[in-house]
């Protein structure tokens, strides 16, 4: 199978395919990105060993099943899972190469946090072997993958896909195409609404992850956790909602639009609403 983008998500569903044994191509737009997404998958499966939990045998088996590509490697695949920026022109861009290149019957899944699955299964030119894959970050770690039905996925689509969720180890949850599915509709209003509180001064981003934490048994605060996520991410995630439901009461944060303004994109920069 092939994954397109190396970025946190791509690197971790990368690793994660490999390690259940599925040969895997990792594949990006910008080298020094994949160089950046393998070096990350190879540390993590060092600290493995460091920490006793695998074998350096299974590392090395995990090994043979991953290698990077190009585009040109869309020709053997039966599965693409595309993990690259949340906006629709470079998805929809993507996966019109992705069909000129890969064979009919290969299906076409996206990452995407939010954005329509019918409409981007309708612009791939294969919109019965079309769905969304959700994996959720770290993707090694949390067990569940939202499967997004897009309004023309075929059952033959889902079937095959649930098998490959299974086989992978993972939990699938199907849910239907609408605007941040089921798990951003949640969270991100939830993430959002703790930066206007931040930015309304009621209390420091500390307190505002320690209340969530301490009160409500969340295992990271909303702030940590966007800072995790990536701070360009929950802007995308919450102007599709704002735009694709035309409800106000998702609009974005202010200053989440600062932050993403001045670089400060969270773990992946080294400064969100925390420093790392
Ligand atoms: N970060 C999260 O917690 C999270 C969780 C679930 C889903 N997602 C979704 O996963 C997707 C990727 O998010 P991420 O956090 O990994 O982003 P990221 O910024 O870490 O990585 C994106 C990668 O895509 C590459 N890329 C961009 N355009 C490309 C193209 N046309 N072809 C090939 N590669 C290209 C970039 O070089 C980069 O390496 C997004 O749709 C996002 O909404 C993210």
């Amino acid at each position: 199978m092939l994954v397109v983008g190396a970025g946190t998500m791509g690197s971790g569903i990368a690793q994660l395919v490999a390690q259940s044994g599925i040969s895997t191509t990792l594949m990006d737009a910008d080298s020094g990105s994949l160089e950046r997404g393998l070096e990350a998958i190879a540390s993590r499966w060092q600290r493995l060993v460091d920490t006793g939990r695998r074998s350096p045998e299974d590392i090395a088996k995990f090994r043979t099943n991953l290698s990077s590509g190009t585009m040109a490697d869309a020709a053997d695949a039966d599965l693409v899972i595309e993990a690259i920026v949340e906006k629709i022109e470079p998805k929809t861009a993507l996966f019109q190469e992705l069909a000129a290149n890969a064979p009919a019957k290969s299906i076409f899944a996206s990452n995407t946090s939010s954005i329509s699955i019918s409409t981007l299964g309708r612009t791939s030119g294969r919109p019965d072997r079309f769905l969304g894959l959700h994996f959720f970050n770290p993707v090694p770690v949390l067990p569940l993958v939202e499967i997004v039905r897009g309004l023309e996925t075929s059952e033959g689509t889902l079937a095959a896909s649930l098998k490959f969720v299974e086989a992978i180890e993972k939990t699938p949850i199907v849910v239907g195409d609408s605007p941040g599915f089921v798990a951003n509709r949640i969270l991100l209003p939830m993430i959002n609404e703790a930066i206007f509180t931040l930015q309304d001064g009621v209390a420091p981003a500390t307190s505002i992850d320690e209340v969530m934490k301490l009160g409500m048994s969340h295992p990271m605060g909303p702030l940590a956790l966007a800072d995790l996520i990536g701070l360009d991410i929950c802007l995308d995630i919450m102007e599709t909602l704002h735009s694709d439901f035309g409800d106000d009461k998702y609009r974005p944060a202010p200053l989440l639009r600062r932050m993403v303004g001045a670089g400060k994109l969270g773990r992946k920069t080294g400064q969100g609403f925390f420093e790392y």
